[in-house]
């Protein structure tokens, strides 16, 4: 893999697709380029065939997805099958047909069962019957898994599927309506902190456990993928040590300096109990997570601060 080889990363001003890019450049990648969705909606076969004619890209990584939490999973499944679908179709097919050597797939956990053993092999993909909340998306996401399985198999070539377990860090979303546990969190503690209310509510019971990984960490994961031909089509993309939600929010009110109490709102949902990822497979071949948790959370919580300017403060 050349330094100067054009590298297109799909979603670059997402979370993610922005960790690549950043993680990229570090490492001397000179030719990285990206398009929002303004500029190049890819759920458009014409204008992504257009693109690829015209760009002749070396490495495609696909960041790009319609992604949200379980209401609004909820409230438009056509959108979040059909969207993810279409996104990733033309991406993949474009790059066959284009010769592209290399094509990297983001995914996600719940494309594995419901009620798979924990922790989650690659393996278990397609053993039984997933989580109904997010089906729509993990069933477009399975059909990307496979139809880069397919290539690979079919014409040898190094199309790889990469399933992230839950990430977290800098570009986050920290808006309470849409974002994930962990930047809720973050956010929920700085509002209590600056308004200086004793008590912070959270949803569930705070015993369901669960798995975080810096996105910079997930990029150095893409990193190895494009200078390593993986010799299989998907690995995970964790830690492998997971927490109670329980005890992730004391770390988050220790690093914020909330000094109240935490309330647990146990009217509201619980989720799976726990999504651990089995991610030996990849670390096998010599990639391995670098942040842990309180490093981590650290670094975000500095980034929130940074950019705090960019969300409302919400008097709670
Ligand atoms: N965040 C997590 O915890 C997590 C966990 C596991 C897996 N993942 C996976 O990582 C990938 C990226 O997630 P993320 O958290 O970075 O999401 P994100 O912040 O919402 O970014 C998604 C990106 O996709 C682009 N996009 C969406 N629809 C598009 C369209 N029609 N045409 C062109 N671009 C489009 C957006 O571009 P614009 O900004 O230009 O609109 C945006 O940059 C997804 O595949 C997701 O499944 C994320």
């Amino acid at each position: 893999m050349k330094k100067d080889n054009k590298i297109y990363v799909a979603g670059h001003n997402g979370m993610v697709g922005a960790a690549i890019c950043r993680i990229l450049q570090l490492h001397g990648y000179s030719n990285i380029m990206g398009k929002s969705s303004k500029e190049l909606d890819l759920r458009n076969q014409e204008q992504v065939n257009q693109f690829f004619k015209t760009e002749n890209p070396a490495v495609v990584i696909d960041a790009a997805a319609r992604v949200g939490g379980i209401l609004a999973n909820n409230n438009y499944p056509y959108q979040f099958l059909m969207d993810n679908l279409l996104i990733q179709n033309n991406l993949i097919h474009a790059a066959h047909e284009n010769a592209v050597d290399k094509f990297i797939f983001l995914g996600s956990s719940c494309i594995y069962p419901k009620l798979a053993p924990q922790p989650l092999k690659e393996e278990y993909l397609l053993t039984a019957s997933l989580e109904p909340t997010n089906e729509w998306y993990a069933i477009a996401k399975i059909t990307g898994v496979k139809a880069c399985e397919a290539i690979r198999k079919q014409y040898q070539k190094d199309f790889v599927s990469l399933m992230p377990t839950n990430l977290y860090g800098s570009f986050d979303n920290f808006d309470l309506e849409t974002s994930h546990v962990l930047p809720a969190m973050v956010r929920k503690f700085y509002d209590a902190t600056i308004n200086n209310h004793a008590t912070v509510t959270l949803w569930g019971t705070g015993t369901p456990m669960r798995e975080f990984l810096h996105v910079d960490d997930m990029a150095k994961a893409v990193l190895f993928a494009v200078e390593n031909p993986l010799p299989d089509y998907l690995y995970n993309v964790g830690t492998g040590v997971d927490l109670t939600i329980k005890e992730l929010a004391e770390l988050i009110q220790k690093i914020t300096g909330h000094k109240g109490e935490i309330i647990w709102d146990a009217s509201k949902p619980d989720g799976t109990y726990r999504k651990l990822m089995d991610n030996s497979k990849l670390e096998k071949l010599g990639w391995k997570y670098q942040i842990d948790l309180q490093q981590g959370v650290q670094q975000t919580y500095d980034w929130f601060l940074k950019n705090i300017h960019q969300y409302k403060t919400v008097k709670i």
